[in-house]
């Protein structure tokens, strides 16, 4: 497919897939293209630019990936001018074979080159050349501040690490994103401040193991406390902690500041000793749940949610029977559950996939059915509590609803005005469901919104 050339792109629309990190990539390739002159449109049928910003970490994101661009197709035959972008991690991962497998995609930037977008997008637009431009991730990068251009005017998200070291077998995670990489803290403290100033109250700190910060002689605890000095701030969140990072520094941190939520995201993967060891995930069962104890004891009112893989290669019946017996005992709050997608380049692809997909689904089907069990008990624990709750939105059903959360990240609605959304508010729960706390304000509307 040919782009006709040359015309100088002056909208854009990003469609993202995956994790928080492909959320904030976005938000930064946006700030980019708008610092340089671009406009976002909200229908990426008008865009003269769509980036699709990729994920790959199992087989259905990636067809998701796909499946949109080849849908561009159409769009881009009635307007041959509109560029079409892959980033991400299936262009870190795929490179030049996108061009070939995708005829629509005139750019393929990789995930360490996202800060390029906007000369990349420049050159294509005056020499209608396709273009890929792919770094190796396992070159150490030079990092440097991006104009973001949020998507919230509420929750930012902050990303303070790049990469991943771990290689777990089953994950492609380190082949898309390299290296871990640090930012500096003050670079850290100064994107936050400057939020602060702009009106954010709640920050979410990212990285694939953002508990294995480290910059300088600054580990993770010591970059919760510095973000925690900065006025404006009200909630500071952070999420993937690999569990085996998770230090007594960094639960003290949890306990001791204030302004850091009481809520932990804390993937196991796994209940069976024998497979957490061919995932290489170096902890085993009896250190998670030691942690897990630990956590609770010292920081009260803690909320711990997971991820689980059922039908890793070669999982037994004793095998899942351990994981679904953890989803009882751990308790966790919500859990995200995943049958395993084998993923070339990793070290378990080169295991057969022995689980049939009947018994993955089987399998799947059972934690989930027990972890909503959990998930409702736990909720139902919370009736008759007053929470703090930071109101985010009016709720999806109705706008005389509102929608918050609570520290512990429980999804709260609500009835009233839509003035209060920003604001702190205290919230009687009256009833739950798994997923979601239902109260009603717990002082009068005018005093919430003093
Ligand atoms: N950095 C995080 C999460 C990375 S990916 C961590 O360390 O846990 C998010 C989740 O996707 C993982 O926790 C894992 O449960 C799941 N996942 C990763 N690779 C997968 C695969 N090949 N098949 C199924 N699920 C996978
Ligand atoms: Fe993937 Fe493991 Fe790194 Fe998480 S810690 S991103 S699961 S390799
Ligand atoms: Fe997906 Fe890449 Fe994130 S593979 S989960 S978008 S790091």
């Amino acid at each position: 497919m040919v782009t006709a050339v040359p015309r100088k792109p002056k909208t854009f629309h990003i469609v993202t897939y995956g994790c928080q990190m492909n959320d904030n990539d976005s938000e930064i390739m946006a700030g980019i293209l708008q610092a340089r002159g671009m406009t976002p449109v909200r229908d990426e049928t008008d865009a003269d630019l769509v980036i699709v910003n990729t994920c790959v970490v199992r087989e259905g994101a990636e067809e998701r990936a796909v499946g949109r661009l080849a849908s561009m197709a159409a769009a881009k035959r009635q307007r041959p001018e509109m560029i079409i972008a892959v980033a991400g991690c299936m262009a870190q991962k795929d490179g030049e074979r996108i061009l070939e497998r995708l005829p629509m995609a005139d750019l393929v930037v990789g995930t360490r080159d996202l800060f390029k977008i906007g000369a990349l997008v420049d050159t294509v637009a005056t020499t209608g050349e396709r273009i890929v431009s792919i770094q190796d991730v396992d070159k150490p990068v030079f990092l440097d501040a991006h104009p973001v251009q949020r998507k919230s005017g509420l929750k930012a998200l902050v990303t303070v690490m790049y990469g991943c070291n771990n290689f777990c077998s089953f994950c492609i995670v380190p082949k898309t994103r390299g290296r871990e990489v640090s930012r500096p803290l003050r670079e850290v403290v100064g994107e936050v401040r400057q939020l602060a100033d702009q009106g954010y109250r709640e920050v979410m700190l990212l990285g694939q193991n953002v508990n294995s910060y480290r910059h300088g002689g600054a580990d993770f605890a010591d970059l919760l406390a510095a973000v925690n000095e900065v006025p404006g701030i009200e909630r500071i969140r952070f999420i993937t902690s690999h569990p085996k990072d998770c230090s007594d520094r960094l639960i003290s941190a949890m306990r001791s500041l204030e302004k850091v939520c009481e809520n932990i995201h804390l993937p196991v993967q796994a209940g069976s000793n024998r497979v957490l060891r061919r995932m290489k995930r170096f902890y085993t069962r009896e250190h998670y749940l030691d942690l897990l104890a630990r956590l609770r004891e010292q920081v009260p009112g803690v909320t711990v949610t997971t991820d689980i893989i059922v039908g890793f290669p070669d999982e037994t019946d004793a095998d899942f029977e351990e994981t679904y017996s953890l989803v009882e005992t751990a308790r966790w709050d919500s859990a995200f559950m995943f049958m395993y997608s084998p993923r070339a380049g990793t070290k378990a692809a080169e295991w057969i996939d022995s689980i049939p997909l009947e018994l993955k689904k089987h399998r799947l089907q059972r934690c989930i059915g027990r972890q909503e069990q959990i998930s409702g008990e736990i909720n139902a624990g919370y009736v008759g509590q007053t929470m703090e709750v930071l109101v985010e939105s009016t709720s999806r059903r109705s706008d005389q609803e509102l929608m918050g959360r609570t520290r512990g990240d429980k999804c709260v609605i609500f009835p009233g005005p839509a003035s209060l959304v920003g604001s702190l508010v205290q919230v009687r729960v009256t009833a739950s469901h798994p997923h979601t706390l239902f109260g009603q304000l717990a002082v009068p509307v005018a005093v919430a919104a003093a």
